[in-house]
């Protein structure tokens, strides 16, 4: 049976990871996988999350199963987070972070009967893995230009405006990856008003809140869209936003036009979870309902995103410096948001990179900025400036 498999290429964002560990070059630098390190190239365990951690282990008497929706009060703590103020009627399930949340949405429209999910090109790429498994047929639009670094605006509206009523829409929240690129409020407005006219579903991915511009900025365009729309969905993963990344930390939300539309929808999805892997792991849920419950440790968490953030606009500023000599348009990646940039860099040229440099990032040309230490900027600069000439 098994012979008869074609073997499949490992995800290659991820095949990085043993690809760069195994280079014994001192100088390497990781720009691949998106987690967030510091000045020392470390991926800290977040204060605020140790200290949860040392709470629950004094206090938390039992490993029996939580509900198959997950724990309700980090579901609330988280949704309030997301929404601010907003009140929604919505219901919400714990899932293994945020591809849990993204595949048991992609399950629920295709349950639901959505013909097609429409995506902005660049995205990444597990987006397409995922609608793929799920059987949702994709339809893409470009939305990005890497060699100069522009927001496809007009791009975007011309597809939302081609889609049919019903059709899904996967929107980047903030932090996008694969770009960095922002879209401003006006924009959001325009895109919220375009979704509620031609009655299309918003499927909105949260993976980065906190690192763009700040906790609340970085969920107000998701808000003004949830607030115009009668259905949504929110997938929320709390990989990056709390550093717990294998702790596998997410969720799905669905806002609907009453209460019991939105339970309606919750049944749906614990009943896809039930079929495919039971029920969520709580240890980081529980941590981030911890932290959120607690006004000392969410002021410390937040304390937290500022220093990351702060670094990550540092590196941004020094790496759009130094490339705007070679190559004017780098000026943008000090004004993009998140963990990543994309460069305008050809296969050859992302493996040159690697070979003789010893630095990583997966084909597309994507980097990682929390990859770099300061100390690190000038030898990316002048090995990517190397390729421009
Ligand atoms: C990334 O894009 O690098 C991260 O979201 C990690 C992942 O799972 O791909």
């Amino acid at each position: 049976m098994f012979a008869a498999l074609t073997p499949q290429p490992a995800d290659p964002l991820l095949a990085l990871i043993g690809l760069f560990q195994s280079d014994p070059r001192p100088n390497k630098i990781d720009l691949g996988v998106g987690v967030y390190r510091d000045e020392a190239g470390h991926t800290p365990v977040l204060r605020a999350v140790k200290a949860a951690e040392r709470v629950l282990w004094e206090t938390q008497d039992t490993k029996s199963y939580v509900a198959p929706e997950g724990d309700r009060v980090f579901l609330d703590r988280l949704w309030q987070l997301v929404a601010g103020e907003g009140r929604f009627a919505v219901a919400g399930v714990q899932t293994p972070g945020g591809s849990g949340a993204l595949r048991l949405a992609a399950d629920l429209l295709k349950v639901s009967g959505v013909q097609r999910i429409w995506l902005g090109l660049p995205t990444w790429p597990n987006h397409n893995g995922i609608f793929n498994a799920a059987g949702l047929p994709i339809e893409s639009y470009r939305l990005f230009d890497r060699d100069t670094q522009a927001l496809l605006f007009d791009e975007t509206m011309a597809a939302l405006n081609r889609a049919d009523a019903g059709d899904a829409v996967l929107l980047h929240a903030c932090c996008h990856n694969p770009t960095g690129a922002r879209l401003n409020a006006a924009q959001w407005g325009e895109i919220a008003d375009v979704l509620a006219r031609r009655g299309l579903v918003p499927l909105i991915d949260l993976a980065y809140q906190g690192l763009g511009e700040g906790i609340e900025a970085d969920a107000a365009g998701l808000r003004r869209v949830i607030a115009a729309v009668p259905e949504a969905l929110v997938a929320v993963s709390g990989s990056k936003s709390f550093g717990l990344y294998r702790e596998r930390t997410g969720a799905i939300f669905a806002v609907g036009r009453s209460q019991a539309e939105a339970d309606a929808a919750r049944s749906n999805l614990v009943s896809l979870a039930r079929a495919s892997y039971s029920m969520p792991p709580d240890h980081g849920a529980a941590i981030v309902s911890t932290i959120l419950g607690d006004a000392t440790l969410k002021q410390q968490w937040s304390d937290e995103l500022d220093e990351m953030r702060a670094r990550l606009a540092g590196i941004r500023r020094a790496l759009a410096e130094g490339l705007r000599d070679s190559w004017q348009p780098a000026a943008a990646i000090a004004g993009q948001d998140g963990l990543f940039s994309l460069l305008p860099l050809t296969e050859a040229q992302v493996l040159d990179l690697r070979e003789r440099h010893g630095i990583y990032m997966p084909a597309s040309g994507r980097i990682n900025i929390a990859g770099l230490k300061t100390s690190q900027v000038a030898d990316a600069v002048a090995a990517f400036a190397a390729l421009r000439r």
